[in-house]
């Protein structure tokens, strides 16, 4: 998954992005306000999924008269998109919640919803233990959403946390929330049948559903003709994406997810296409070929492989071993040369010795992460973990070790960077820098982000432009243009 943005265990993880967009947890809006009789106020937490499903949730609220609005204070009904993937998610939500407390003891009528994975996972005990939420609804039921709100206006508590096997949303067309204009989430399947030890989502999204392409290439076109130039295909585990023709599409022909990417780069080549997330097991050479045929399909893979020791990876569940995982590395190395390389990497998993975290640290070396996101482990009620292992690794060495995996990254990410200077890149710019309105920001098909002066071309966010690298930290490179677009 991207950008994990409002749940950082700690002030030493690595933020390369530290330039780029971050989806806010305070999302602006680009609907007409005055258009709606009562408002609501969104915040997302966690993966870019959530902020993907806010988006779905704004849509449904939009057809029954509610618009959005960034301001809680002005708003009829605030809703919190949850995470429950680490403890300390759930926490940040709960801290949340008594905020919005006090706003509801002032305000009367104003109704709390709690959606997303935390919703899924304490379902009506959300009601119990926190007594001023009125809604409670899973990441599959955002249908039910204008009845729930029905009912608590009358002052019933509404909950609905049923999973689907088949709900993808496909036919609701998602009201952006916030972002740049330039680079958009499309999510292309729900669930996960993966069952990683450690981790919570196939409980609290249930069983993993494919969307129909019609409609992701309808959805893709469409923010295309609206100026978007970057989509980022969304799923727990993209490369088991398989659309069957069914009932409503007999003659729909199956689609896989290299057949997919390559529907997507036809819409144009000026759109690019990015996708999260990948799992080891499943990404095929198909994928790989198909990345390496479209120059807009991003040379770019986000590929978690969680620990290095083989041990761990097994009690884990992640059904690869650290000599497939190298392999697969050295592949994507060999069909994609230059090819951006992130992972997910976890520290302090039941029974995680010193040597097994060394075969970590000696993972990403050999694999030379350009990123990585990096949590200590979090254990979560009801996984297999949970029930199988014991936490025991001190919350101290978890976070020492934790420490030593960002150091690592850190002089990866900079090593990286370093071997850029003195290249040109093809940059999408996203929009001026954060630093300074006289400096472009935009990212390399790599995923690298890029600083550079405006220096008088006539171009604008969502122009191509090539930019020469001349220094860098380690989190941005900062060039100048040596074509304008
Ligand atoms: N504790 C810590 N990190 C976790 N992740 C998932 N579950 C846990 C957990 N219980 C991390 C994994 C996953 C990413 C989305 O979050 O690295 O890839
Ligand atoms: Fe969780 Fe594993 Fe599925 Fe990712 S692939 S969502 S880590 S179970």
């Amino acid at each position: 998954m991207l950008d994990y943005v409002t749940d950082k265990q700690t002030a030493t993880e690595t933020d390369r992005h530290d330039e780029a967009r971050q989806g806010e947890a305070f999302a602006p809006f680009t609907n007409d306000p005055n258009q709606y009789k009562k408002h609501f106020y969104i915040e997302s937490y966690g993966c870019a999924m959530n902020f993907s499903d806010s988006e779905i949730v704004a849509s449904i609220l939009n057809g029954v008269g509610y618009g959005a609005t960034r301001n809680a204070e002005e708003a009829d009904l605030v809703l919190l998109n949850t995470c429950s993937i680490r403890e300390k998610a759930e926490q940040t939500v709960r801290k949340r919640l008594s905020d919005f407390k006090r706003i509801k003891k002032t305000k009367k009528g104003l109704l709390v919803g709690v959606l997303g994975c935390m919703a899924e996972r304490l379902k009506s005990k959300l009601l119990e233990e926190e007594k001023l939420v009125d809604i409670v609804v899973g990441p599959d039921a955002y249908r039910a959403l204008p009845n729930l709100v029905l009912e608590a206006e009358s002052g019933q508590k509404g909950v609905n946390v049923l999973l689907s096997r088949d709900e993808t949303y496909a036919d609701i067309s998602p009201v952006r929330l916030g972002g740049n204009g330039v680079s958009a989430f499309v999510s292309i399947m729900r669930g996960c049948n993966n069952m990683c030890s450690f981790c919570v989502v196939p409980f609290t999204r249930g069983r993993e559903r494919s969307r129909p392409a019609n409609s992701i290439l309808q959805e893709c076109t469409q923010l295309f003709n609206e100026g978007y130039r970057e989509v980022t295909l969304l799923g727990q585990n993209v490369d088991s994406y398989y659309y069957t023709a069914d009932e409503d599409n007999p003659n729909n022909d199956s689609v896989t997810f290299a057949q997919l990417l390559e529907k997507v780069a036809l819409i144009s080549p000026l759109l690019r296409i990015r996708f999260s997330t990948s799992h080891p097991k499943d990404i095929t050479d198909d994928v790989l070929h198909t990345i390496a045929r479209y120059d807009n399909i991003c040379n770019y893979i986000h590929l978690p492989v969680q620990s290095g020791s083989n041990r761990i990876l097994q009690l884990m569940n992640r059904t690869y071993t650290r000599e497939w995982y190298m392999a697969k590395v050295d592949r994507i190395r060999e069909l994609l040369p230059g090819c951006g390389i992130s992972a997910d990497i976890i520290t302090g998993f039941c029974t995680e010795e010193e040597a097994d975290h060394q075969e970590t640290l000696a993972i990403m070396e050999y694999a030379q992460y350009d990123y990585s996101y990096m949590f200590f482990y979090s254990e979560r009620p009801g996984t297999l973990a949970q029930k199988r292992y014991t936490d025991d690794v001190p919350l101290n060495v978890k976070k020492r070790r934790l420490q030593e995996v960002v150091d690592m990254q850190n002089r990866l990410s900079l090593e990286s960077n370093l071997r850029d200077i003195g290249k040109t890149f093809k940059i999408l710019i996203e929009g001026d820098s954060k630093k300074s309105d006289a400096d472009w920001m935009g990212r390399s098909s790599e995923g690298k982000v890029f600083v550079f002066p405006k220096a008088g071309y006539a171009l604008q966010k969502g122009d191509y432009v090539w930019v020469k690298a001349n220094e860098c930290t380690q989190g941005t490179l900062l060039g100048e243009i040596v074509v304008g677009s």
